[in-house]
């Protein structure tokens, strides 16, 4: 059996302790999972890319993803997968190999969608977890999407077993790899969409299974967090590229940003001081602290930072307790990672459900949870020069504590972002980015 097969056996059999107590808890006595399906493009008859049910991925993490296609989920039964695969001509769909979890459910292959209400349907009390439509209005559903179903499984989503831990770094390594093939097309000359272009070849991934849009900015479009546009003209002269990509491994996703200075100087040494502040961060990813913590800590060394560079006149204390790093660093620090590149459950209060928001201070901030043994999160520290929160800042009462013409100096550099994905252990964090990066060496 491979490494992942085997990581895989152990991952099933406490997922599926885990399943089998949510049940007996919400009283259900079978769980239907649906894969979803694509939407169509409105008054035309081509389908937007799949997007799966993240339930459906948590239990059956295939290499590639089935749409239409159901997981049947009952105690002390072996799980069924019941995957739509058509005698159709006009698409295709991916096989059904010898695959890690194969073994682990009974495989159905149902080639004529009228079938399925049938097969699927079970006795007893019944939940439905899936994006359903018209198309299911007599299916033997049960209960839609119960939240309490929902709650309990989200919140363990949360933490990741060495199985996902093993995907997580796969996704991580993929995007490496990918990441060194578009700075080299960034130093080559190349395009925004050049650079996309070397980028998805160098991950093997287009856009239908990349986790997310690559953000592939050059010079001022750095300043916009998700800039997603991606020019085809070359700007002359290049000062900056920010990229923030990732690639999926059987749905797990990883969410990277690097920044590079064209030259030596002023912006380059924020970059690097950005970048030690970043690591001093994830340093601090350890079970028991709060992530809110944590981000307060990013806003007090982007203050140090912002002040040892010149853009801040005043000390870094006066200037975090002013709020002035809330101009250049807008973003919450970070957000859980997993089968959904902002997985679910960052903001969930307990087991039961309920939401922590962040406070005022920080309404960006996604991550409001306890970080504990387990977790995977991004650490994704920023410093942006956007015109129109400098335009306010200039406009308050605090705008003489800035150098503005430093401001304007790093202005048309856009922005800085340093993003890793890291792991939370019992000690010292896993950072499956840096880890990545070191192994293309
Ligand atoms: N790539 C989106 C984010 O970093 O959250
Ligand atoms: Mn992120
Ligand atoms: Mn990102």
């Amino acid at each position: 059996m491979s490494e992942l097969a085997s990581l895989f056996a152990e991952h099933f059999t406490q997922l599926r302790q885990r399943y089998d107590a949510i049940l007996a808890e919400t009283q259900y006595d079978a769980l239907q999972v649906y894969s979803g399906h694509t939407a169509v493009a409105f008054l035309d008859d081509r389908h937007y890319p799949f997007k799966i049910n993240p339930h459906f991925n948590a239990l059956l993490p295939a290499s590639e993803a089935y749409a239409q296609s159901w997981v049947i989920y009952q105690p002390g039964h072996t799980p069924k997968a019941f995957i739509y695969l058509p005698d159709d001509y006009w698409h295709s769909y991916p096989p059904i190999g010898n695959d890690v979890w194969t073994d682990h459910f009974d495989v159905h292959v149902v080639t004529d969608l009228a079938d399925m209400a049938s097969v699927i349907a079970c006795e007893g009390r019944v939940a439905t977890i899936g994006e359903l439509d018209s198309r299911h209005a007599q299916w033997p559903t049960g209960d839609i999407n119960p939240e309490l179903l929902l709650h309990r499984l989200h919140w363990h989503r949360a933490i990741k077993s060495p199985f996902e831990i093993a995907c997580l770094a796969e996704a991580n390594c993929i995007a490496a790899r990918a990441h060194a093939a578009a700075a080299t097309a960034f130093r080559d000359g190349e395009s925004e969409f050049g650079i996309h272009i070397a980028y998805c070849k160098a991950a093997g991934q287009s856009e239908d299974v990349l986790p997310y849009d690559n953000l592939i900015c050059i010079n001022e479009h750095g300043a916009v967090l998700h800039y997603s546009r991606r020019e085809h003209d070359v700007d002359s002269p290049r000062r900056s590229f920010l990229i923030d990509a990732g690639a999926s491994y059987r749905g797990y996703c990883s969410d990277i940003t690097r920044t590079y200075a064209a030259s030596n100087g002023l912006f380059a040494d924020v970059i690097a001081a950005l970048d030690a502040l970043q690591l001093e961060i994830v340093d601090k990813v350890r079970d028991g602290t709060a992530y809110l913590d944590l981000h307060r800590s990013t806003h007090a060394g982007i203050c140090r930072i912002l002040v040892d560079h010149g853009v801040f006149t005043c000390h870094a204390e006066e200037a975090f307790a002013k709020g002035l790093s809330e101009t250049f660093f807008p973003h919450g620090l970070g957000h859980f990672l997993g089968l959904q590149v902002h997985d679910i459950g960052g903001q969930q209060t307990a087991y039961e459900g309920g939401r922590t928001p962040p406070p005022a201070e920080y309404p960006a901030l996604r991550t409001t949870r306890e970080i504990r043994q387990g977790q995977v999160l991004t650490i994704e520290p920023g410093i942006y020069f956007i015109d129109s929160l400098l335009a306010k800042l200039h406009a308050s009462v605090h705008a003489n504590l800035v150098d503005w013409q430093v401001v304007e100096f790093l202005r048309p550099y856009g922005g800085i972002r340093i993003e890793d994905d890291v792991v939370v252990t019992d000690g010292a964090p896993r950072n499956l980015s840096r880890e990545a990066f070191a192994g293309l060496n």
